[in-house]
């Protein structure tokens, strides 16, 4: 005669015996905390789409960090806003820099918390994308130039080890940039700095809170001859082990929520420790249902991470950092 196995039930029947069982686990020790950085504006502007998030001051970014790191946050990941853009987005190798005085200033205050810069162009040029612009004979956006940009990433990456930063996250898309960071990164004597490489960013709409955050919405034309197609996983695991050859020490797979394949294919692939990130769209969505009642905030963004876990990712980026930290201390 043959009964229903209850195994499962009898597991799960207990608080104790579930957590013995529990094969993943979300521990603060994996987050990465996002902060904007502007060098424009009050201490702390709010980002509307992003609720709990502002755009900081040099110094509210070392107080935030400060919070951060008592939480038992390990890492931060900084993006800057300057005071002027131009066509080649010059503000972003300039040693003194957003990013670069931020930087600076976050290891003097919170020698233990790690400083993650991102390295793009867009928040730096006035059109907004992510490299030297191209143009047609008649003048009309012809995509970003590859090579001439990945000397432009190059100087940046130099420049934001100099200031002190502990890894180096470039998320430009743009093809050999991994390579030839490394290189550069090398050649100054900073060959002990890991690379952080965003291998499969997808074109996404989900980064839309993101650009209203850091004003890097392209002016014109749009990004999809550099960031990945939604519906591509072969490539992504392509792109994953093309930037593991060229030396990358951690690999990303962006955004997180809506990719846990490619999350899953490119850790089966690769091997390398993985970062997802938990991008601004992701969040606003948590965020603006939990504002309509629609959700219990908590539990969501628990359950949310801990399925970006699952999937594979080593380390979780998200905005949701803080409060995750408090929740699980709790
Ligand atoms: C810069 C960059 C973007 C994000 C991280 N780095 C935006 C973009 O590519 O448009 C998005 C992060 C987020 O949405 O939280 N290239």
């Amino acid at each position: 005669m043959a009964f229903p196995a209850t195994r499962m039930r009898r597991l799960r029947r207990t608080d104790a015996l579930r957590s013995m069982i529990r094969e993943t686990e979300l521990s603060v020790s994996q987050l990465v905390y996002p902060m904007f950085v502007t060098a424009e504006g009050g201490p702390r502007t709010p980002i509307a789409s992003m609720p709990g998030i502002d755009r900081l001051s040099i110094d509210a970014a070392v107080a935030e960090a400060r919070s951060a790191a008592e939480l038992g946050i390990p890492a931060v990941l900084l993006f800057g806003l300057p005071a002027s853009k131009d066509a080649e987005g010059s503000g972003a190798w300039d040693d003194e820099g957003i990013v670069q005085l931020a930087t600076r200033a976050i290891k003097a205050a919170c020698p233990e918390l790690a400083v993650v810069c991102d390295l793009c162009l867009c928040e730096y040029t006035e059109h907004g994308h992510c490299g030297i612009v191209r143009t047609t004979t008649e003048g009309s956006f012809n995509g970003v130039d590859n090579d001439a940009t990945l000397e432009l990433l190059a100087r940046t990456a130099v420049s934001q080890a100099r200031a002190g930063a502990d890894a180096i996250a470039p998320s430009d898309m743009m093809d050999g940039r991994v390579g030839v960071l490394r290189a550069a990164l090398d050649e100054e004597g900073f060959s002990d700095l890991p690379i952080i490489a965003y291998s499969a960013k997808f074109a996404s709409a989900f980064y839309g809170p993101f650009r209203e955050a850091a004003d890097s919405a392209p002016a014109f034309g749009d990004r999809r001859g550099y960031q990945m197609d939604p519906g591509n996983l072969r490539e992504a695991v392509r792109e994953a082990q093309l930037d593991a050859e060229e030396g990358a020490d951690v690999l990303m797979v962006k955004p997180a929520l809506p990719y846990l394949d490619v999350i899953r294919a490119v850790k089966e692939a690769t091997g390398l420790p993985l970062a997802a990130y938990n991008v601004s769209g992701e969040y606003a969505m948590i965020k603006a249902a939990a504002a309509a009642g629609l959700l219990d905030e908590r539990a969501a963004v628990l359950e949310a991470l801990t399925a970006i876990r699952r999937a594979g990712a080593d380390i979780v980026i998200t905005y949701h950092a803080k409060e995750v930290a408090r929740w699980l201390a709790q």
